[in-house]
């Protein structure tokens, strides 16, 4: 059995989910509630999801640029899958970064200093600059992002970047402009996925893949959309 193998022996996983009201989060909760390998997810979020299951717990939170005040409840999981972020259209770029650096890294800070044995799975984006020097805002600070999670000390941390994502068992996107794109192109979504196998993937296959990863681990540390779908 190699290193790596070693390193992810485990039968059932404790999860810490941010972002679970969202698009992604709702599909990834959904895999997390139905996989017998998933213990247990708690769901650190501004408002209740008003779901119920055995497996779910929530935590309310206000202020997510600092997570102190809730440090007890954020210990003792095995992976975080952390689906919070907003698009940056229309929003500046220190308002942008505010959310999309600050929130994750304040929250990924006290995660890898409170769970050393934990994998960390981030959601970024296809055309995250990884060299955080190009003229695209949002990709620079991704890529900002996913560098600085890469340097945390966690178990394992994972860069998922999906590109066009079809939303399944009626999961909604909460940002307007993803709603509204998506309902006018939902009649040509399926044969978006048939002709353009490289840029699209499920809410289901996302949530899995993510869950794979998270029990796993996965052969790459950024997973670009053939990557994700081949998981
Ligand atoms: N949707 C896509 O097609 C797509 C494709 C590639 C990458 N992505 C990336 O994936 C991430 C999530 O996308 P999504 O489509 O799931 O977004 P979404 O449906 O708009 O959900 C955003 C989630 O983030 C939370 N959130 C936003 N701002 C917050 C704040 N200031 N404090 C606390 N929570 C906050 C929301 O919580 P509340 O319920 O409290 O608002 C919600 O749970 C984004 O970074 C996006 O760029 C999305």
């Amino acid at each position: 059995m190699s290193h790596e193998d070693q390193k992810f022996q485990m039968t059932q996983i404790k999860a810490i989910l941010f972002g679970a009201s969202g698009m992604i989060g709702q599909g990834v909760l959904r895999e997390c509630l139905l996989d017998p390998e998933v213990a247990s997810v708690l769901c650190v979020a501004r408002s209740s999801t008003a779901q119920h299951d055995p497996k779910l717990r929530e935590v309310v939170h206000k202020d997510f640029l600092d997570f102190s005040p809730i440090e007890k409840e954020l210990g003792g999981f095995d992976a975080c899958i952390f689906c919070l972020g907003v698009s940056s259209v229309g929003m500046s770029e220190e308002d942008y970064r505010r959310i999309t650096y600050g929130i994750t890294l304040a929250a990924a800070e006290t995660l890898a200093k409170l769970n050393p044995q934990m994998t960390f799975i981030y959601i970024s984006g296809a055309g995250t600059d990884s060299t955080e020097q190009g003229r695209t805002m949002w990709a620079r600070v991704k890529g900002q992002t996913e560098n600085a999670l890469l340097r945390l000390p966690f178990k394992a941390a994972y860069m998922f970047r999906p590109a066009l994502i079809i939303p399944l068992h009626g999961i909604k996107s909460k940002t307007f402009a993803y709603r509204i794109s998506y309902a006018v192109l939902r009649p040509l979504l399926p044969l978006m996925k048939i002709l353009f196998p490289r840029y699209v993937t499920t809410t289901e296959q996302l949530g899995r893949a993510m869950l794979i990863a998270a029990k796993r681990g996965a052969p790459k540390r950024v997973l670009e959309v053939p990557d994700i779908n081949s998981l």
